[in-house]
């Protein structure tokens, strides 16, 4: 069992000069989605994510020795240049539980920057990339201070599991491609505690492939992933579903390996669907969809069926469509999105992204 806590990792705060470290991660979209946990952030089954580029969060963490012993958490927070309490209270409280793991964080005043390269208000969840964006500041902080983490796959496998505790999807950010997260017996290494890279183990036509993000509605959700995750705690399909998801995953792994984009995309779409139909039917039931999901959904399909296209959607806890096609048919799912899908997006928005290399320190 993996334990980071490490008591000895503490500073000599009086010859530490100040300095800082910036990251700059990716969202991911899950295909077998994470929805049920238990513990601490431990996912009731695993999931498989692709790795995006150009929906990311910029971190950085500015630090300085405290003028006093004092062991709380000290901390400014920024985003995008502006004061952000909301944010730093849930940053705060991360600190805090991650102060085993890294206790010279008693023993610093931290100044942090961040910032999104999507609209905040765009409706794009943001938990992945700037969770995994922090848990990256951190472990590089250790390393700076300590030379610890000096062996790459060391350095991600922890930074995976400190973003865990951050917000559970965002320990997938950390790798490039493809990643899992949650033991499965059919991948060594695999583990409920940190993602493992998945790169190696599927068909390059996903390396370079596309995931745009049509925005039907940018309004906060009215129901948010952790109340969601609760739901699933009394959820009369849970334990089917969580069987359901190893199920699929097995198939999903085959056909991503061979390239096979028929089965690949509808697994995609039935997890998506899944995880709606799980909120449809808990108790409380809600609904995250809108009318313009469903309409997109139907022209995704009826455009496949026209053209014979491998262009597929997925959907996260909201009501915004992900479309995914292979790089090599760009010319002609770009034009279908503008002409046939932008009319049911909010202002028009969406957000071109792709499967790419993960996180960058800058
Ligand atoms: C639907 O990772 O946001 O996007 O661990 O509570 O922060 P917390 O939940 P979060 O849940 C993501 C759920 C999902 C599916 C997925 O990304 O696997």
């Amino acid at each position: 069992m993996v334990d980071y806590k490490n008591p000895s990792l503490v500073v000599e705060t009086a010859s530490l000069e100040p300095g800082d470290i910036t990251w700059r991660s990716p969202s991911n979209l899950a295909i077998i989605k994470y929805w049920g946990k238990h513990g601490k952030q431990l996912p009731k089954n695993p999931s498989l994510s692709l790795t995006l580029s150009s929906a990311f969060t910029d971190t950085k963490v500015e630090y300085r020795p405290k003028e006093t012993g004092d062991p709380a958490i000290s901390l400014e927070f920024f985003f995008h240049q502006e004061p952000n309490e909301a944010f730093k209270e849930r940053v705060v409280k991360f600190l805090e539980s991650v102060t085993d793991i890294f206790p010279f964080l008693k023993q610093l005043h931290l100044t942090i920057h961040s910032g999104n390269s999507f609209p905040h208000s765009s409706g794009i969840a943001s938990s992945a990339s700037a969770m995994s964006a922090l848990a990256l500041c951190l472990c590089s902080l250790e390393d700076r201070f300590f030379n610890t983490l000096e062996d790459d796959e060391e350095f991600d496998r922890k930074a995976s599991y400190v973003a865990r505790l951050g917000s559970g999807s965002a320990c997938r950010s950390i790798y490039p491609v493809a990643a899992l997260w949650g033991e499965f017996s059919e991948v060594p290494g695999s583990s409920d505690l940190f993602a493992v890279p998945m790169q190696e183990q599927v068909h390059e036509v996903f390396h370079s492939f596309h995931d745009d993000i049509l925005i039907v509605s940018s309004e906060p959700k009215a129901v948010s992933s952790r109340v969601g995750h609760e739901l699933m705690d009394t959820h009369p399909f849970a334990e089917a579903r969580y069987a359901d998801a190893r199920r699929r995953l097995h198939f999903l792994l085959e056909a991503m390996k061979k390239g096979d984009l028929e089965t690949f995309g509808t697994i995609a779409e039935n997890e998506a669907l899944t995880l709606h139909g799980l909120m449809m039917s808990s108790n409380p039931s809600y609904l995250l969809m809108k009318p313009g999901t469903i309409s997109v959904i139907e022209r995704i399909r009826e455009f496949r069926k026209e053209t014979g296209h491998p262009v597929y959607f997925s959907l996260d806890a909201g009501p915004n469509v992900h479309v995914l096609y292979p790089e090599e048919i760009i010319y002609e799912v770009r034009p279908f999105i503008e002409e046939q899908l932008l009319p049911f997006c909010e202002d028009n928005q969406w957000l071109q992204d792709w499967v790419g290399d993960g996180p960058v320190e800058l």
